[in-house]
């Protein structure tokens, strides 16, 4: 537990499935008041505000699509109207999908720079707006991918967002550092959420995916949601721009393993 974090407030994107549920439920646990951004399922939302309230916290759901410069404003808004403050806020949001590279359309690559970097720009805009009007010590958290370091074929959308993303969160910790404003990123590796949903359910290639994880298994969302608390504390008071890699050490080169190469 984060004393800290008690009574903070905190917007998620993304936050009625997956990582984003799981860091939601997490900082009720600890206690703080979060906004669950939705995209298109209000009853997810409604039951990861359950989740939430069981565990101890206070929050509300708020709809908005990221890609949407107003529809972001309006949602850190929300958590400054509805709890009178914001302290925290996560870039969780994101999508992916496979296309072989000299066959991805524009729109294809377009709506996942939207949504996985445009998105998280404006968030964290938004975000260091309020902290930085009202002298406030704020945090951000950005949910990168093991692919802001690893290419990944098919997914070059994706691995540029989350590359994009990477040098986003270090020029702004940079440039935040003197207000004690702090940006981080978070990079998972092969998490079992609904992004990866049909891929896991089919056992070849869930075995597959964990030959690559010298841990051997994929991750707990709880797993991700741990490490995000604590970036968000002040137990990490002295970490900025950093990508904290939650991967079972995928990012350890894993074809190297037992003395290969
Ligand atoms: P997920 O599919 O459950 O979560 C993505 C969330 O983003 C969903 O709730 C979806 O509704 C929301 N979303 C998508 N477009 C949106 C938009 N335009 N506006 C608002 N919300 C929108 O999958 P997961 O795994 O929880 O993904 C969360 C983040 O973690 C993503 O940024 C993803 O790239 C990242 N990540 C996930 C990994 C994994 O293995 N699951 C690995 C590395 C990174």
């Amino acid at each position: 537990m984060f004393a800290d974090l008690e009574g903070k407030a905190v917007v998620i994107t993304g936050a009625s499935t997956g990582l984003g549920q799981a860091m939601a439920v997490r900082f009720g646990k600890e206690k703080a008041k979060v906004v669950i951004n939705y995209y298109k399922n209000e009853q997810e939302a409604l039951d990861t505000k359950k989740m939430v309230e069981e565990a101890g916290g206070e929050a509300i759901i708020f709809q908005a699509d990221v890609t949407k410069e107003e529809e972001v404003i309006s949602l850190v808004q929300s958590s400054i109207k509805e709890f009178g403050r914001l302290d925290i806020m996560i870039n969780n949001a994101g999508m992916e999908n496979a296309v072989p590279s000299h066959e991805l359309s524009l729109a294809d690559w377009n709506k996942v720079m939207d949504t996985n970097l445009t998105g998280a720009f404006l968030g964290c805009r938004e975000a260091l707006k309020h902290f930085v009007e009202n002298d406030i010590q704020g945090n951000i958290i950005n949910m990168s991918s093991v692919h802001e370091m690893i290419p990944w074929p098919t997914f070059v959308h994706y691995a540029a967002s989350k590359g994009g993303m990477k040098l986003m969160t270090e020029t702004l910790a940079l440039e935040y550092a003197p207000k004690k404003i702090r940006v981080n990123a978070i990079g998972p590796g092969a998490m079992n959420t609904p992004i990866n949903a049909e891929k896991f359910s089919d056992p070849k290639q869930r075995a597959d995916v964990e030959s690559m994880i010298p841990m051997g298994y994929i991750g707990k969302p709880e797993e991700v949601a741990a490490a995000a608390v604590w970036l968000a504390s002040s137990e990490s008071s002295y970490v900025t721009g950093h990508t904290l890699f939650v991967d079972g050490g995928m990012t350890q080169y894993p074809a190297f393993m037992a003395g290969r190469g």
